[in-house]
This record gives structure tokens, C-alpha cells and sequence, in this order.
């Protein structure tokens, strides 16, 4: 997705009409599209001591969806409160204090940043009604977190023991992943451990005075392999799409999402789907979010898994270099990090 700094930051007054930067044109808009309550995405128990129950349980979320929550995942429920109010906290400085941390151009480790898109038609830049926060991470190297900001003061300390248990849990989904493939269970970590690149883009959607004119993220998929998001209660923002039709994922008291992304698809020669999503928003209350992002590094080669390549299920992707920005060629070019 492009990016743009642009009015309507997370602390100032809600205007009492969308302003026009903002107006999608018609096709696109919320309002314009179908949001089905028919299905739910599949709610997993990683505290089940049935393995085989949970594998296939996992493998049927990710080919059919390519969307679930997990529930009793091990991440303490207060940490993840934690990093939710850390991001609010900051997302509400005053611009005054948080203008150092805005980039214009391009992501940028420790910046925020405002995505938009452009009309088909007139090329116009029309704005998110969102602000987003973007950094690297790592699960033990906690290096990471002097490209964060000091201040809120404890920032950098949740995040970085949320990143190692965020770390653990992506590690034992890769295993997890790996089995439902029919594969030895450190498959994937082996595959792509040492060539692993964490990034994490924190989210804020403020009330938005008219929330079926504009959306809090494009539809898109997300480019790398796996994503984790932490999603605030109470407040439903992600919608997912599924047979055209777009559905509301409600979060689940204490759930973590989780998504493939275009290189699993790739990975697994499309058994599993990276799925088109996109973030709506609401008039009465701002919602936060987190999505942390696992993927190749810039020059890793990526392809089919050979093992999941014969006769009856051909390569659908031809080898190539991760950093040349190779798709999974779904209907749009919105991609997240
Ligand atoms: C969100 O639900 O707020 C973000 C979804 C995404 O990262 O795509
Ligand atoms: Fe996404």
C-alpha cells in the first residue's frame, strides 16, 4: 500500500463530516459491499492436548479461509492488553511531540505513517482513516527497540517481551503448519530460519464520522509468510473476504488472529490461501491493533515445496528472489509488509 502523511492524527477532534480527502469512490466503499454474518473464521485451541485435532483443525482454517483465531496460545492476556495501551499511548501524543516519528516518503523502521490509495480514475490520492506505526522486530535479539520511541517511557520493554512470546508462538504454528503439510514438523523453521525478516505495523483508527464513505486499511494481502494480529475487544474492524463476500471477524475475548500470507500460498503451491482483508471503522469508538509479520529476508529464493510437487499437483510458481516483490497475483496490488 502507498503511504502519505495527511491530516486527522489519533489525538485530534473528529471533524462532524468525513472530509472529502477521505470519500472512496463508490465501488470501493464499505457501504458498497456485501459484509456477510453467515460465517465466523475458524477459533482454534492451541491449549488442547488433542494434536491431531489441532493440526487438522489449523490446516482446514488455512485452506479455506487462510484466516483463524487462536484461543489459550500462551501469550498472557495483561501483556497484550499492555501493548495495546502502549500504542494507544503513543499514537495520542500531541503531533507536536510524536511530528519527529511522521515519515513522508517511504516506510521507514520507527515511523508513522498515513496509507492511502489512488482513485482508478482521476489519480487522486484519497486517504485512510487510520494511523500506523511501523518497525522491525525480533524474537530474542531485542536490538530492535532503539528504533522505538522512549516515550511512552515502558514502549520498549512490552514490546520487546511481546515480540519473544509472539516469537514462541510463530515458531510452534510453523511446526504445526509444517505437520498439516505432511511434513517433518521443523520444515518450515528450517527452511526459512536463517533467512527470517520480522516487521510490525501497529494500527489506529480513530471514530470516523461516516464509516461507509472510507476504510482504516485497503483491501489487501499481506506479503510475507505468516501474520499474528492482536485486535482490541469490544470494537470489530477486520473484515475478511470469503466466497466475494466480505465477513466481519468479531474478536474473540482473549484471541489472536492469524493469516497466511502470499509466500505460504507460494510455499505450499497453493494448498493454503493468502486471503484478501481490509480494516473498516466505526463512529463511536477508535480501535487499535497490531499485526506482526514473518517472512523471507530480501534474497531469499522462494518456490513450491518440493515435496508437495508431482504429477497431480504441478509447480504453480517459478523460483525467485523474495526481494523482487513477486505476488501471488490476486485481483489487487495492495500489499502489507
Ligand atoms: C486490522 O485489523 O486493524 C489490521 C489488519 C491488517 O493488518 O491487515
Ligand atoms: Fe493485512
Amino acid at each position: 500500500m502507498d503511504q502519505t502523511p495527511t491530516f486527522q492524527w489519533a489525538n485530534e477532534a473528529i471533524p462532524l463530516s468525513l472530509p472529502s480527502k477521505f470519500i472512496l469512490p463508490n465501488p470501493i466503499r464499505p457501504d458498497r459491499t456485501c459484509v456477510s454474518h453467515l460465517y465466523s473464521i475458524p477459533i482454534i485451541d492451541m491449549g488442547t492436548d488433542n494434536e491431531a485435532q489441532l493440526i487438522q483443525g489449523i490446516t482446514s482454517a488455512c485452506k479455506g479461509f487462510g484466516f483463524f483465531q487462536v484461543i489459550n496460545h500462551g501469550i498472557p492476556l495483561e501483556l497484550c492488553k499492555n501493548v495495546l495501551d502502549m500504542i494507544t499511548k503513543l499514537l495520542h501524543l500531541p503531533y507536536e511531540e510524536k511530528s519527529h516519528l511522521v515519515t513522508t516518503t517511504h516506510l521507514e523502521d520507527g515511523k508513522i505513517f498515513k496509507y492511502y490509495v489512488k482513485d482508478q480514475q482521476t489519480q487522486e490520492k484519497i486517504s485512510m482513516w487510520a494511523e500506523s506505526f511501523f518497525h522491525t522486530w525480533h524474537p530474542h535479539d531485542h536490538g530492535f527497540t532503539h528504533n522505538l520511541p522512549n516515550n511512552p517511557p515502558q514502549y520498549r520493554s512490552v514490546i520487546a517481551t511481546y515480540a519473544t512470546e509472539v516469537g514462541s508462538l510463530i515458531a510452534k504454528l510453523l511446526g504445526l503448519i509444517s505437520r498439516g503439510l505432511g511434513l517433518e514438523r521443523d520444515y518450515l523453521k528450517k527452511k526459512l530460519r536463517e533467512n527470517l525478516s520480522y516487521t510490525a505495523q501497529a494500527n489506529y483508527y480513530p471514530p470516523c464520522p461516516n464509516p461507509e464513505l472510507t476504510l482504516g486499511l485497503p483491501a489487501h494481502t499481506d506479503s510475507k509468510v505468516l501474520t499474528i494480529l492482536l485486535q482490541e475487544e469490544g470494537v470489530t474492524g477486520l473484515h475478511v473476504l470469503k466466497d466475494g463476500n466480505w465477513v466481519a471477524v468479531d474478536p474473540v475475548p482473549g484471541a489472536l488472529v492469524v493469516n497466511v500470507a502470499d509466500q505460504l500460498q507460494i510455499l505450499s503451491n497453493d494448498r493454503y490461501k493468502s486471503v484478501y482483508h481490509r480494516a473498516v471503522t466505526n463512529e463511536e469508538k477508535k480501535r487499535v491493533s497490531l499485526a506482526m509479520f514473518v517472512g523471507p529476508n530480501h534474497d531469499t529464493v522462494v518456490e513450491p515445496i518440493e515435496e508437495l510437487i508431482d504429477e497431480n499437483h504441478p509447480a504453480l510458481y517459478r523460483r525467485y528472489t523474495f526481494g523482487i516483490g513477486v505476488s501471488t497475483g490476486g485481483q489487487g496490488q495492495m500489499k502489507n509488509h
